[in-house]
């Protein structure tokens, strides 16, 4: 990861320095310290440039003078520049100063919470999953390693910093998690890298097919029968409430206070390593694609990464399913009827709609394990979601207005957005089988939704709600704070909602 160091504001006298213009802005602080030191070059470059501060545009200024190898603008835009908006500013930067090998953006115009957003958005802009090229060249390598950010307060900033950092280390775990091939990030490889969790103080607790076969998890393994790799489950239990370690007197605690517990947080993953479809085979153009059908489980990782490394004051669980779907001699049939761990059979029409029958088992097991407060799901579910809300508002459908309306105030606050859909008796009719309980797809009319709507049959009345992800997980082109491919959505999301609605 990008190392990030806060300085107090002072002119470098060398490598790159970056300014946050807001729109028709008149330099100020640093800013006009620069253009001083340039004897105007600065501002003249800019004007030649028609810089304007419009959000989002940049210009680069190369060796303008006083020592500097070049100085980066980008415009901030004339509204009061949010969290979000000084990321994709932070982000921005990044990606235009990854060419130095010294850089610092001068922050010394924001609030040192704002200033450590910058640095957010350039260290989450900056990553790269590597680990597979042997053969690039150092022209192609990213020179960046440190990012000097000046500000008037550099301990409140490096305070603001201290939780973000774990937030920016578990989004880029998540997207190392989805960048696997599939050959590689097995379901059992997944579930070992899970074991990174450990020593943040997270109990990882691994299901093998021993174990799920005797807890009855019979559509996560009708799933999983066709492939060659063992399917597995992943519970990880975070407990930021309870105190930390023996504390004095501790034995003297009336054995009624420990008991009570409180009911804890539950977010769960479907994690698909592969969808090939089963035997209802998808087609081969983009079935590459499905390498990150494991998405949502790889943002639960990460969440949990996110809110054990910040010390988040709260009792959460996160459960993932974890199988591959492939056609083989022992894959299910279409036609095939299941029993889930909730006791409820499914008829399988179509061995692609797989994702629906891991979710089914984890949530039913969670219920009963954990009677959690609530539910959170996250699955790369359904094509159709993309369809209808494209790659910019992942499908929340919720049983619970209250979830509904926190999920989507952190959306807006974090810029990973999310959109109502609707849950209603006349979809769930679409479901009904006339040998089984229900059959795992509801036609072709409104695929999310009736989706969702099968997800709820395994819901016990416990607040709910899920999120259909499949059009946000992978990028095909670079944002501001994420480069093209995986984007670790949800971490941001999610760790936004636990912090400002459930933690003591
Ligand atoms: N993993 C897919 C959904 C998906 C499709 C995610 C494209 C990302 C991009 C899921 O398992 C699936 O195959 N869903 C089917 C459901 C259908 C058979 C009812 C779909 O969306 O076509
Ligand atoms: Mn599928
Ligand atoms: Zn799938």
């Amino acid at each position: 990861m990008l190392d990030v160091v806060f300085a107090r504001p002072a002119l470098p006298r060398a490598g790159a320095l970056a300014i946050l213009a807001a729109r028709d802005a008149e330099p100020a602080g640093l800013w006009r310290d620069a253009d001083a030191a340039t004897s105007g070059a600065i501002g003249r470059a800019l004007s030649e440039a028609r810089f304007t501060g419009e959000r989002g545009k940049t210009c680069t200024i190369l060796s303008p003078g006083a020592g500097l190898a070049r100085v980066v603008a980008v415009g901030l835009g004339k509204d009061e520049p949010t969290a979000c908006a000084i990321e994709n500013a932070g982000g921005t930067l990044a990606s235009a100063l990854t060419q130095d090998e010294a850089a610092a953006i001068a922050a010394d115009q924001l609030t040192p919470e704002l200033a450590a957003h910058a640095a957010f958005g350039a260290v989450l802009r900056a990553y790269r999953f590597d680990r597979y090229r042997t053969k690039q060249k150092p022209d192609e390598q990213p020179r960046l390693a440190k990012l000097v950010i000046l500000t008037t307060d550099p301990s409140a900033a490096r305070a603001a910093w201290e939780t973000l950092r774990p937030v920016a280390e578990a989004v880029h775990f998540t997207r190392d998690l989805v960048s696997e091939p599939a050959n590689v990030l097995t379901p059992a490889e997944f579930a070992r890298r899970c074991e990174a969790l450990t020593p943040l103080g997270v109990k990882v607790t691994t299901l093998g097919p021993k174990e799920l076969e005797k807890a009855g998890f019979g559509a996560l393994l009708a799933v999983a029968q066709g492939s060659a790799n063992e399917p597995r489950v992943v519970v990880m239990q975070y407990s930021g409430t309870a105190p930390r370690g023996p504390k004095e007197g501790a034995e003297k605690e009336k054995p009624a206070r420990r008991a009570r517990r409180v009911k804890p947080l539950a977010f769960i993953g479907k994690g698909v390593t592969f969808d090939t479809g089963g035997i209802s085979i998808k087609p081969a153009g983009g079935m590459e694609d499905m390498k990150w059908d494991m998405a949502g489980a790889g943002a639960v990782v990460g969440l949990m990464m996110a809110l054990a490394g910040r010390r988040a004051k709260a009792e959460v669980v996160g459960l993932i399913g974890l199988v591959e779907n492939m056609p083989s001699g022992t894959a299910q049939r279409p036609g095939d009827v299941v029993k889930s761990l909730s006791g409820q059979t499914i008829e399988v029409i179509n061995t692609d709609a797989e994702g629906r029958l891991v979710l089914a088992d984890v949530i039913a097991y969670c219920q009963q394990k954990f009677d959690p407060a609530f539910m959170v799901d996250l699955a790369t579910l359904t094509g159709a979601i993309i369809i209808g809300l494209g790659h910019e508002h992942a499908g929340l459908f919720a049983n619970d207005d209250t979830l509904a309306e926190r999920l989507f105030a952190a959306g807006k606050e974090t810029g990973e957005k999310v959109w109502r859909m609707p849950l209603d008796e006349a979809y769930d009719k679409q479901l009904r089988s006339d040998i089984a309980d229900m059959k795992n797809v509801g036609g072709r009319p409104a695929g999310s939704c009736t989706a969702a709507q099968f997800i709820q049959r395994f819901v016990d009345g416990t607040p709910w709600a899920h999120l259909d992800v499949a059009g946000m997980v992978w990028s095909s082109k670079d944002a501001p704070a994420t480069p093209k491919g995986a984007t670790g959505f949800g971490v941001r999301l999610l760790n936004r909602f636990v912090a400002e609605n459930y933690e003591s």
